[in-house]
Formats: C-alpha cells, sequence, structure tokens
C-alpha cells in the first residue's frame, strides 16, 4: 500500500527518544520530511544523522515544548524551510508520578509537561494545516481510561488528550482536517527502562509486565505504534476523525480472565 506521504511535513514532538524516535523514522522511511522536536540536542543529532545516512530526511529542532515563544519560533522556521506543515504528531510526555500528595503547583507543572504543548503544538501548526487540510495524531496512554494510582497529573493530562482528540475533531472538519489519538499501554522505551530499573528485581518486574498483556504474553513494540500512527495520519485513512485507538495488545479492553495465572484457569475448569 502506498501510504502517500513522499515529502510530506511532518512534525513530531519528543522525537529524539523512544515512540517519538520510532515514529519519526517511520515517517522519514516513507519519505516524509520530518521535523522532530525535542529538547535532547545530542540524541537529536545522532537521530538526524542516522536517518541521512539512510537517504532519508529529518530535521532536529531542539527546544522545550514549555517554552511558548521556542515552539512559536519552530514552527514559522519549519513553514518557511518546508514550505508548509502536512502532519503533527503530539508525543512528548512521560509519567511523572505527580499524585494527590503533591502540590497543587506540582500537579500543574505535570499538567505543563503532559498537555499544555499539546495545544500549543496544535495552535501554532494550525495555520499550516488548514492550507494542507492535514491531521494531528495525539499520543496519548492507558492512564485516560484505567486508574493507575499515583499519578494525578498525567492522569488528567492523557484523559484531556482523549478529550481534545475529539474536540479538534469536531472543531476543524469544516477544514478537511483529521484529527486522531493513538493509546500505547505498555512499551519498553527510556522512559518505561527507567521505571523497571527502580523495582527490586528489574527482570522479574519485566517478567511480570509481559504477562498482563493478553495478546503474545509481551510488551507492544515502539515500530508497532509508530505504524498504527503512519497509517492513522496518512491519506489512507482519509475517512478516519475523532478516534482513540488501543494498540495494547488487548490489555484494556480484553477479560482479566485472559492473564489469569494458569493454575487458576485449571481450578476453575
Ligand atoms: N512507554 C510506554 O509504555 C507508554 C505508554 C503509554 C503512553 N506513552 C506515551 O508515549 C509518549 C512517549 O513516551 P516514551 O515512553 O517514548 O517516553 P521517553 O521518555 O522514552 O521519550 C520522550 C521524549 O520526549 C522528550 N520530551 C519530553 N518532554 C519534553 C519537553 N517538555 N520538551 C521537549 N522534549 C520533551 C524527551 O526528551 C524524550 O526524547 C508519551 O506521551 C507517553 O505518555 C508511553
Amino acid at each position: 500500500m502506498d501510504l502517500e506521504l513522499k515529502n510530506k511535513v511532518v512534525v513530531v514532538t519528543g522525537g529524539a527518544k523512544g515512540i517519538g524516535e520510532g515514529i519519526a523514522l517511520a515517517f522519514a522511511e516513507e519519505g516524509a520530511l520530518v521535523a522532530a522536536l525535542d529538547r535532547d540536542e545530542p540524541t537529536l543529532r545522532r537521530l538526524a544523522h542516522r536517518a541521512v545516512a539512510e537517504g532519508w530526511s529529518l530535521t532536529g529542532f531542539p527546544l522545550d515544548l514549555r517554552d511558548e515563544s521556542a515552539v512559536s519560533a519552530a514552527f514559522g522556521e519549519i513553514e518557511r524551510r518546508f514550505g508548509g506543515i502536512d502532519i503533527l504528531v503530539n508525543n512528548a510526555g512521560g509519567n511523572d508520578a505527580v499524585g494527590l500528595h503533591h502540590s497543587p503547583a506540582e500537579f500543574v507543572a505535570s499538567l505543563e509537561r503532559n498537555l499544555v504543548h499539546y495545544f500549543t503544538c496544535a495552535h501554532f501548526a494550525l495555520p499550516a494545516l488548514k492550507k494542507s487540510r492535514g491531521a494531528i495524531v495525539n499520543i496519548s496512554s492507558k492512564t485516560a481510561l484505567t486508574g493507575q494510582g499515583g499519578t494525578s497529573g498525567y492522569a488528567a493530562a492523557k484523559g484531556a488528550i482523549n478529550g481534545l482528540t475529539r474536540e479538534w475533531a469536531a472543531d476543524l472538519a469544516q477544514h478537511g482536517i483529521r484529527v486522531n489519538c493513538v493509546l500505547p499501554a505498555e512499551v519498553i522505551t527510556p522512559m518505561y527502562e527507567q521505571w523497571l530499573a527502580k523495582a527490586p528485581d528489574p527482570a522479574a518486574a519485566r517478567r511480570q509486565l509481559d504477562l498482563t498483556i493478553p495478546l503474545g504474553r509481551r510488551t507492544t513494540t515502539i515500530r508497532e505504534v509508530a505504524d498504527l500512527v503512519v497509517f492513522v495520519a496518512s491519506s489512507r485513512a482519509s475517512h478516519l476523525t475523532g478516534q482513540i485507538l488501543c494498540v495494547d495488545g488487548g490489555y484494556i479492553h480484553l477479560d482479566r480472565a485472559l492473564t489469569a495465572p494458569v493454575t487458576h484457569l485449571k481450578k476453575s475448569e
């Protein structure tokens, strides 16, 4: 299937590492002109070199997404350099475990890290997206749908991202702009590795994690998330809008009995 992404201009936030890196490379591989926005400048530089070596187009824009004027300048520069914007992937964020015992100021800071820049980027990309009749893909999280505990800020941000997906899809349908959301649950990325490393026995924690996922008893790969994002953003998904798509091996929606220990299943047979 030709995804018709050649020379399309794609902006990916948090594009240096993890899921964002996978998304940026998957678009570049399809011939898109990728702009990766991330605060990790050395990693962005290495990623751009890697893409160039493959004959792909990937340009790094080092910035902190919480800095509105830096984001505004980057979108201006992307439009000038590439002649427009076709696709925005809002991806940057991370589970910062800001729970109820944290202060209200820390809760607001978590929203700044995980939510506000999704709006900022959509706001600054909008004039170009109207011209291209483009698409937005927001990356959410299982915490938008399932309580996790101890992470009020991140859960509130991800719930809001689901809400904004439908709000923007409604707002922008008149301009031919599609807005969808891809929602992963368990994907091994630098963020996840840091979290696992804190467990008393990281290898056991990893095995336990795999067992919680019905399809294949394994975590979702970065590539599996990236491939869905690329398809959803492409014109081959031309009548898809306002959708929240869970790429999670059935983690969120399938019956808990599927991941119950085998001994328990035998007893109840
Ligand atoms: N890994 C998972 O299992 C998982 C599950 C559900 C949802 N998600 C979501 O996927 C997205 C990516 O997560 P990941 O696991 O790849 O994280 P990651 O920490 O591995 O990578 C995130 C990238 O975003 C960049 N970034 C973060 N905040 C930034 C800011 N303010 N300014 C500029 N750059 C910034 C980081 O430098 C990093 O390169 C996040 O929105 C996360 O909530 C991940």
